[in-house]
């Protein structure tokens, strides 16, 4: 046909008007009534290629002229954008139940774990194990460590390798990343890592990969694009493909272990409780009926490395940054903890209570680095309104966590670091509502509780123990690199042992 064509235009005038007509009937192509206005992207990608690097600033941008709810799409799918405090609690808090859904189809994040998890499962099975994760973290008894013991254990490896710097330029990133997984693999499968064991190196490869190799929006574009523009889109695309599967690998050897030395008396880890479930429901012949599957265990602990290990350590590597451009406040820090902790014995759980200053500090690191800056995609399972307007079935919902925290309605200027917008007049701790870093509703962040335990016990041991400073020359810029979590580019600092 084309070279029918060609007998009376050349090739490249047939292609362009091709290209000119599809774009004209994108555009003529009517929204569904009444959705959230918003801007129109190309056809097939949507808006994607517009939303830059940053897409939550791209998308703050656009509220100014579209409004705080805002519609758009992304490869064919129908994103609605949340973008202040209001609009995101009217409907991941109070209309919980029917904002909390997952995007269903098959996106390269669905991909990773086929579906099945936490993170991007729904309905009966996702509350299912939300609520016997939740329980299962709250009740950590099991082994012979608490939950507290456990990251107190890893806090130790930290110290002694800040400790072999002997103050010289250092990044800590990846000895972050490293103890944060190293909790996350103790709470799962009860190892302790040594950080150069292959096993452990290729668990650290897969959330890297994931997290570096995908930017801006990235894993939201559809397994079925990917396989047309991998090259364009996705270099890495076959990287992570093979990760994938070394991840799903490597999980299955480690459960087959459990199975063959698992023991009812005494239940190691999350992977033993789980099993413990799964044994039951075949004592009870409920084997069909139940939801404690192997392929759902893999991806659940894939779930927990994915969502567990990056976001911590991150915060605390937006935490040291901080310090060393506020030596002020790392002083205050510090001399909470040596009143309330002294200089022999590591922080624990009990001493936060006592610690106000520090908390506060921690917090303001965390609303500052925004780690998770468009949270996690909800959906809504059916048809709804929000605020007078239409939200058609199964949209991709999108909320800016950043925003809320860089809104100075609730924050005076958002820009400055400053711990006392914690603290109260007589120096107690205040939960501000708008302090949303674990997002709210039902689907808030499951691993909050042993995140901030984390976050509390490392960032004082380090501070207990070193002084952090940058090293002679450094600049005082945030260069980032934004993926689903925002990412500082590396960096050094000096730990200078305190006496
Ligand atoms: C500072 C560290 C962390 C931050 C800022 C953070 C933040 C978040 C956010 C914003 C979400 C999305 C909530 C939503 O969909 O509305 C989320 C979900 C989740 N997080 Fe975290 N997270 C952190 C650490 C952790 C840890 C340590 C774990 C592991 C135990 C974890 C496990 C999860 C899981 C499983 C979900 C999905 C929950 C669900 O879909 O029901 N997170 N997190």
């Amino acid at each position: 046909m084309i070279s029918g064509v060609q007998e009376y235009i050349s090739f490249p005038i047939f292609i362009i008007t091709v290209v000119v007509g599809l774009l004209i009937l994108h555009l003529l192509k009517s929204r569904p009534t009444n959705i959230p206005p918003g801007p129109v992207g190309l056809p097939f990608v949507g808006y994607l290629p517009f939303l830059g690097s940053e897409p939550h600033l791209t998308l703050r941008n656009l509220a100014e002229k579209y409004g705080d709810i805002l519609s758009f799409s992304i490869c064919g799918k129908t994103v609605v954008y949340l973008n202040n405090y209001e609009v995101i609690r009217e409907a991941f808090l109070k209309r919980g139940d029917e904002f909390a859904g997952r995007p269903q189809y098959p996106s390269f994040f669905r991909w990773l774990t086929d579906g099945t998890g936490i993170i991007q499962d729904e309905g009966r099975q996702w509350q299912e194990h939300r609520r016997f994760a939740l329980h299962t973290l709250r009740d950590f008894g099991f082994g012979k460590l608490s939950l507290e013991g456990r990251v107190q254990e890893i806090t130790k490896d930290i110290l002694n390798t800040l400790k072999e710097t002997k103050a010289m330029p250092y990044d800590v990133s990846t000895l972050l990343a490293n103890s944060t997984a190293n909790v996350i693999s103790s709470l799962m499968f009860d190892k302790h890592y040594d950080y150069q064991n292959p096993e452990f190196l290729q668990l650290r490869n897969l959330t890297q990969t994931f997290l570096y190799a995908i930017p801006g929006l990235g894993s939201f574009i559809p397994r079925t694009y990917m396989n047309y523009l991998p090259s364009i889109l996705l270099p890495t695309f076959k990287t992570i493909n093979g990760v994938k599967k070394e991840f799903h690998e490597f999980v299955e050897k480690i459960i087959r272990e459990h199975e063959s030395t698992y023991q009812e008396a005494n239940l190691r880890d999350y992977v033993d409780v789980y099993l413990e479930q799964k044994y039951r429901a075949e004592r009870e012949e409920r084997i069909d009926e139940s939801t404690f599957t192997l392929k759902r265990l893999a991806a659940i602990s894939l779930n927990m490395f994915l969502a567990g290990t990056e976001t911590t350590s991150n915060t605390l590597y937006w935490g040291m940054k901080l310090m060393t451009f506020h030596p002020g406040i790392q002083d205050r820090v510090y001399k909470e903890i040596v009143e309330v902790v002294g200089k022999e014995r590591l922080p624990s759980m009990v001493d936060r209570n006592n610690m106000p200053y520090t908390e506060a500090t921690i917090m303001e690191i965390q609303r500052f680095a925004n780690i998770v800056p468009l949270g996690i995609a909800h959906s809504n399972p059916e048809q709804t309104t929000l605020r007078g307007y239409t939200i058609p079935k199964r949209c991709v919902l999108l909320a800016n966590l950043w925003n809320v925290h860089r809104d100075p309605k609730y924050w005076p200027e958002p820009e400055k670091f400053d711990p006392s917008r914690f603290l109260s007049s007589d120096g107690k701790v205040v939960k501000r509502e708008s302090f949303i870093p674990f997002s709210i509703g039902k689907r808030i962040c499951l691993g909050e509780t042993l995140a901030k335990m984390e976050l509390f016990l490392f960032f004082t041991a380090i501070l207990q123990q070193f002084h952090i400073k940058a090293p002679e020359g450094d600049l005082k810029t945030f260069d980032r690199y934004t993926s689903i979590v925002r990412l500082l580019k590396p960096f050094k600092i000096v730990a200078v042992a305190r006496d």
